[in-house]
């Protein structure tokens, strides 16, 4: 059974509203990420921080999945093989357009972590530095986000895909993150082919075996298409 890895980045949400970070005006050029994605930043100011992810948690709940997130929701569901989404994405635009094998690596803004300890729950709209945690009443309330210095999520899952995997696809991403940006040599090395779609060459872009350029929500339903009648 053919079995086909997918990575997203920002660039799939785009055409939904939700900002990218490094193009021009991209979050991290308006934005310092040592002050809102790091867990020393929120050390020093969590009411920043939790200003930052409110407000991005408010443009996701305005947003709504486009062509890209579709198709790959009917790829997951009428592909003869196995489809996986890993996204970098803390966005739920894939689960809302349908997909259901989606790993969050960076971690979602629809939840809440104690930064005590560890418990999880469902984020309210707004969250405030003073807000408790349900299990142990410590008022240590943090996104589950993952910031710059802390360990993705899934990642034996991740990597256990990568090597399983005929085909990888990287849509949307600039190849800037680690290890995420690593995740083609993964795939390559262990005999998978590898695609990139994205708006322009990403900074890995070398690396894949085929790359398409323009935007997701064009390429990606033809991408789709190609895929279903050849399956
Ligand atoms: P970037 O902002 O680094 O890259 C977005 C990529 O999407 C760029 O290469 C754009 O050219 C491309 N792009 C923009 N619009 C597009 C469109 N309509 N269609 C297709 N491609 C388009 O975002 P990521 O690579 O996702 O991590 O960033 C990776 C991580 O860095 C994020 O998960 C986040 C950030 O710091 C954390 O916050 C932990």
């Amino acid at each position: 059974m053919t079995k086909i890895v997918i990575l997203t980045g920002a660039g799939i949400s785009a055409e939904s509203g939700l900002g990218t970070f490094r193009d021009v005006g991209g979050l991290w050029t308006r934005y310092d990420l040592n002050e809102v994605a790091t867990p020393e930043g929120f050390v020093r100011n969590p009411a920043l921080v939790h200003e930052f992810y409110n407000a991005r948690r408010r443009n996701c709940l305005e947003s709504t999945p486009n062509a890209a997130h579709h198709a790959l929701a009917r790829l997951e569901k009428d592909y003869p093989g196995e489809v996986r989404i890993v996204t970098q994405n803390v966005d739920d635009l894939h689960e809302r357009a349908g997909s259901r094998a989606v790993w969050h690596m960076h971690g979602t803004l629809s939840g809440a972590l104690c930064a005590a300890c560890g418990h999880r729950w469902p984020a309210p709209r707004e969250m405030r530095a003073q807000d408790r945690c349900p299990a142990c009443t410590a008022a240590a309330t943090r996104p589950d986000i993952v910031w710059f210095g802390e360990m993705p999520y899934h990642m034996e899952d991740i990597w256990d895909a990568l090597r399983a995997a005929d085909l990888f696809v990287a849509i949307g991403t600039s190849g800037n993150v680690y290890p995420a940006a690593a995740f083609v040599q993964d795939a390559a090395r262990a005999g998978a082919g590898t695609l990139e779609l994205n708006l322009e060459p990403s900074d890995t872009v070398t690396d894949f075996d085929a790359a398409r350029h323009g935007p997701a929500s064009i390429l990606v339903p033809e991408w789709v298409e190609e895929m279903l009648s050849a399956g």
